[in-house]
């Protein structure tokens, strides 16, 4: 385990975080409410999480800034807008990160605070870095940007953590994979009328609701963050995840509003003899 790791595995274990980091995020939770702004700042408008494509242009234009702050000369006035780029780019990743931070818990939402600390306080030192810059106190710019370069480096050394040892913004259902031959799951007549009920099919568990005639099944488990469908609520033609609301097309699976950015795996149905069964859809 190198250094660094060892450093995340103690912020996950870090309880005494939990002291700011859970009345912020319920904060941002009562602000943040399902609908467009939501939709907005998860990335489900884009079908893609917002945040990681947004972290590239500050740490891309900081990046630069320091390389061409070694190279002076004419290089010189290129780093102050870069600086200036990365300043005015990191408030809406800022604000995209809360977001997606606010629906996390327990040691990802450690990591997370410390993550966004880190980055924050890059963006200060680039921020006074600006203002030295603009006041011909070059060398103190300079200085300041590096400073802000090594917190943007911790910053983003946890924000990979969060993605890649944590799972955080990976879509739940990509490994979830059920029958493609048809599967007997329930019986048609025990099902109610737009109700969800859990039934298994294979490896996966899948949500079933009928709609008159007609019987959809969604893969059961929240392509946000794991939250159990079959105990979501269900009205016109979606079902809506109990966890942190997201809505899902029952037809097709897909998202009608986030936080959820990916769609919900979708089965094909059919009634044969009072029996359900369902079968995966090509890819
Ligand atoms: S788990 Fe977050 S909306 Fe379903």
């Amino acid at each position: 385990m190198s250094v660094f790791d060892d450093l995340a595995r103690r912020i996950e274990r870090w309880s005494a975080l939990d002291r700011a980091a859970d009345p912020l995020a319920a904060a941002v939770g009562r602000a943040a409410r399902p609908g467009p702004v939501r939709d907005l700042l998860s990335g489900a408008v884009l079908g893609h999480p917002l945040h990681p494509l947004l972290t590239d242009v500050p740490i891309g234009a900081w990046t630069m800034a320091g390389l061409l702050d070694l190279v002076g000369g004419r290089a010189a006035p290129v780093a102050d807008v870069l600086v200036a780029t990365g300043v005015v780019a990191a408030v809406p990743t800022a604000a995209t990160g809360l977001h997606d931070w606010s629906d996390t818990r327990g040691a990802p939402r450690r990591v997370g605070l410390v993550h966004a600390a880190a980055n924050s306080a890059a963006l200060g030192l680039y921020t006074a870095s600006l203002l030295a810059r603009l006041r011909g106190r070059r060398t103190a710019g300079k200085a300041l940007g590096l400073a802000g370069l090594g917190a943007l480096t911790a910053g983003g050394y946890l924000g990979g953590h969060l993605s890649y040892v944590e799972g955080v913004g990976v879509n739940r259902t990509a490994w979830r994979r059920g029958p493609a031959r048809w599967t007997d799951v329930a019986a048609a007549g025990e099902l109610p009328e737009g109700e969800p009920r859990r039934v298994v099919a294979g490896r996966v568990s899948l949500v079933l609701v009928r709609e008159g005639e007609r019987v959809h099944a969604l893969d059961s488990v929240c392509s946000h963050m794991g939250g159990p469908l079959d105990e979501g609520e269900v009205a016109g033609g979606c079902v809506r995840c109990p966890w942190h609301g997201s809505v899902f097309r029952l037809a097709d699976g897909s998202v009608v509003h986030g936080p959820a950015t990916s769609p919900q795996p979708a089965y094909e149905t059919r009634v044969e003899q009072d029996r359900v069964q369902v079968r995966a859809r090509p890819r």
